[in-house]
């Protein structure tokens, strides 16, 4: 069974892609952030971002024994934590980007962020902080810039470059 797993900055498109790439191909999609919060899998709260810190090794071992016996070609896993699952087991990372900052700035904005995430995001994006993260994990990368683009293209790319 292979795992492919979509990483990047809030907004950039991972879930929009990940689930019409996994509907496409008839692929098992399994959102990470669910997963954790689902068995639990936090070690703190970040009291300024409020919001809760996920434990990537307890997640990692979690994940993989809880996918071990799951009969399916092929699992797209989605989530900007996605790029620390270890490389020996994924077979490639979908780095999903937004070079054009006033779009991602957009996206965020609509899902009424405050002020301060959205500035928070818009500066992981600037510094590829998911990318260079998976890159220096070993992990093979595939970087999509979904900027002026649609779904629809953005899956044949992704496409032309996995299969
Ligand atoms: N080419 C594109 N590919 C993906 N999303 C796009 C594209 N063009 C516009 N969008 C829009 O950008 C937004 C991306 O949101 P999405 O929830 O997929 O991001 P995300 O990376 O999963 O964010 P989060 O990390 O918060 O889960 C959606 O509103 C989507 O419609
Ligand atoms: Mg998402």
């Amino acid at each position: 069974m292979e795992l492919i797993a979509f990483t990047g900055t809030p907004g950039t498109g991972k879930s929009t892609l990940a689930e019409e790439f996994s509907r496409k191909h008839n692929y098992l999609y399994i959102n990470l952030n669910k997963f954790a919060k689902e068995h639990n899998l936090f070690e703190s709260y970040d009291e300024e971002k409020k919001c809760y810190e996920v434990d990537t090794s307890l997640l990692t071992k979690e994940f993989l024994g809880g996918i071990k016996d799951i009969d399916a070609k092929a699992i797209v896993v989605d989530s900007h934590l996605s790029h620390h699952l270890p490389n020996s087991e994924v077979s490639k990372i979908v780095v999903c980007a937004c070079t054009d900052l006033l779009e991602l700035k957009k996206r965020l904005v609509a899902r009424n962020y405050s002020e301060s995430k959205v500035r928070e995001n818009l500066d992981a994006e600037i510094f590829k902080v998911c990318e260079t993260e998976a890159n220096d994990q070993g992990h093979e990368l595939f970087v999509v810039d979904t900027a002026g683009k649609s779904v629809k293209e953005c899956v044949e790319e992704i496409d032309s470059n996995l299969v």
